[in-house]
């Protein structure tokens, strides 16, 4: 049923490539404040979804809608403008410029903000995700965790209304995961956001409910904990904790 605070809604999308159906008639909604928390092995088409969402990709059938708008025929570098920010799984810096100009064309790419305006943003956004320190490096020479917070970075940089995370928790230690953790808490207030996420404790301390792909199709969706301990998750997991299933 219709939430009237959902930001976003998904109905019966389906995408093919060949023999591969990465999208079976997937439906579902993220309401302003609520995180949805997405699960599945490798392979199961979480990140597919997410560039039918960005637009990277064209559903075969089915819609998106953006506050009751049909985004479905959006062109992938118009989503950003009308607020889809996504966090890559594998992060696409620009490598030859450093991290604050990074973030700081991702700003100005949001639109709606002046220059300098842009400047105190990006700076604020830095300090959030930790890399203030590290804004004049350029962003090829950052390690991999920081390359991935330059991606969350850059994604909240855009003032996202939906924040689609691909995997940004995988590697962090743990004080690193509780300090990500708490911001994601902090954001989820002001924005709609879908999670994929290997790292199970880190998932369901910001999820509000959880949904699980498999094979492309929908297998579950539900509360987080009675979705984790569900007969149907734990027999894909086969068993295994799902933060070893990587
Ligand atoms: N552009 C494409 N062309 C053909 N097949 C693709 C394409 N993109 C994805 N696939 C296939 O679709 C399936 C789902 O891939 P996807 O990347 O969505 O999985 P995932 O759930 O994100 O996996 P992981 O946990 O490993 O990131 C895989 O079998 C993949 O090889
Ligand atoms: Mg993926």
């Amino acid at each position: 049923m219709q939430n009237t605070n959902d930001i976003l809604r998904v109905e019966g999308l389906d995408k093919a490539f060949g023999a591969i159906d990465v999208a079976r008639d997937i439906s579902f909604s993220v309401a302003l404040g609520e995180c949805l928390g997405i699960l599945g092995p490798n392979g199961a088409g979480k990140t597919s979804l997410f560039n039918l969402l960005d637009g990277s990709i064209r559903a075969d059938a089915g819609k998106v809608l953006l506050d009751g708008v049909d985004i479905t025929d959006l062109p992938a570098h118009k989503r950003a403008g009308v607020g889809i920010s996504r966090a890559f799984q594998v992060p696409q810096p620009f490598a030859d410029i450093p991290v604050f100009e990074n973030v700081l064309v991702a700003a100005r790419f949001g639109g709606g903000i002046s220059h300098r305006q842009a400047i105190g943003f990006s700076c604020e956004i830095l300090e959030q995700t930790g890399l203030y320190g590290k804004r004049h490096r350029n962003a090829g020479a950052l390690s991999l965790l920081d390359r991935k917070r330059l991606e969350l970075a850059k994604a909240l940089a855009t003032r996202p209304r939906v924040l689609l995370l691909d995997e940004i928790a995988g590697g962090l230690t743990e004080m690193e995961g509780r300090e990500l953790v708490a911001l994601l808490q902090t954001l989820k207030t002001g924005v709609a956001i879908v999670w994929i996420e290997h790292v199970a404790h880190a998932l369901t301390a910001v999820a509000d409910r959880l949904m699980v792909l498999h094979f492309g199709q929908k297998l579950m969706e539900g509360p987080v904990r009675e979705t984790l301990e569900s007969a149907e998750v734990r027999e894909i997991y086969l068993g295994i904790e799902v933060d070893d299933a990587r």
